[in-house]
C-alpha cells in the first residue's frame, strides 16, 4: 500500500504555499501529527487542523492550535461558521490529509457516513486525499479495514504507510503509522505532481 516517495531525500516543495486540511483521528500516533503539523507550518503552509473528538483523548487541541496558528476544529456544529464547518473548511483546500486515519476513519470513509465533523470534511472535500492508516496489527489484517482500504484506493485516496515495526501496544507488526517526514515527503510529491495540471499561482488571500 505504502507509495514510493523516499523519506531521506529532500522532498519537493510546491513554489507557492498551499492549504493543507490536516484531520487527525484517535489513535496513539496522533503525536506525531503534530510534527507533521509543525513541519507543514514551517514549509510556509496553510494548515487547518480538525480532530475527532476520541483524537483529543490523545492529543490537545492547544498543541495543533498553536504549531498551525489557527483554531482546531472539532464541532460538527459551530455558530462562528454560519454555513458550517465542513463547507468552510473544505473550501479552497489543496489537500487532505488524514494522519492518524483510524480503522473507524477508514471505514466511514468507505462507507460514506458523514457522523461528525472529519467524516463529513471527507465527503465535503474536493481536493486530494493523503491517508495514514494507524493501528495494530489484527485491526490493519481485518478483512473489512482491509476491504474499507481497497475501496478507498478505488475511490482515488493516495495511501502512505501503515509500516512494520514497534506497535504501542507492545508487539511488533504492521499499524505502525508512517513518520512524519514520510507523510511530509508524499504531500510534498502530491502538490508538486498538480501543480503540472494547475498554475502554481498563489490563492486570492495571499496564501
Ligand atoms: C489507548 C488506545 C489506543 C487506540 N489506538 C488506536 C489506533 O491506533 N488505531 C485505531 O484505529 N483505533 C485506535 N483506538 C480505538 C479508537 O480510539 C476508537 O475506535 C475510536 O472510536 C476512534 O474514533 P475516531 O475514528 O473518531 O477518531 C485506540 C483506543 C485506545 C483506548
Amino acid at each position: 500500500m505504502t507509495e514510493s516517495a523516499d523519506p531521506k531525500q529532500p522532498f519537493r516543495q510546491p513554489l507557492a504555499p498551499k492549504r493543507i486540511l490536516l484531520a487527525v483521528g484517535g489513535g496513539i500516533a496522533a503525536y506525531k501529527s503534530a510534527t507533521l503539523c509543525s513541519r507543514l507550518a514551517q514549509a510556509g503552509h496553510h494548515v487547518q487542523a480538525a480532530m475527532t473528538h476520541s483524537a483529543t483523548e490523545f492529543l490537545g487541541a492547544a498543541t495543533l492550535t498553536a504549531l498551525s496558528g489557527r483554531p482546531v476544529a472539532i464541532a460538527s456544529f459551530d455558530k462562528s461558521h454560519p454555513l458550517g464547518p465542513h463547507i468552510e473548511h473544505a473550501d479552497g483546500v489543496d489537500l487532505m490529509i488524514v494522519a492518524p486515519a483510524t480503522a473507524n476513519l477508514i471505514a466511514k470513509f468507505a462507507h460514506g457516513i458523514a457522523d461528525d465533523l472529519i467524516s463529513t470534511l471527507y465527503l465535503q472535500n474536493l481536493a486530494p486525499v493523503l491517508i495514514a492508516p494507524a493501528m495494530s496489527d489484527p485491526m490493519w489484517s481485518k478483512p473489512s479495514v482491509q476491504r474499507n482500504i481497497a475501496q478507498l484506493a478505488e475511490d482515488g485516496c493516495h495511501l502512505v504507510g501503515p509500516e512494520s515495526g514497534w506497535l504501542s501496544c507492545r508487539v511488533r507488526g504492521t499499524g505502525r503509522m508512517s513518520e512524519p517526514e514520510t507523510i511530509l515527503a508524499h504531500a510534498m510529491d502530491l502538490l508538486v505532481s498538480r501543480n503540472h495540471l494547475a498554475s502554481d499561482q498563489p490563492s486570492d488571500d495571499g496564501s
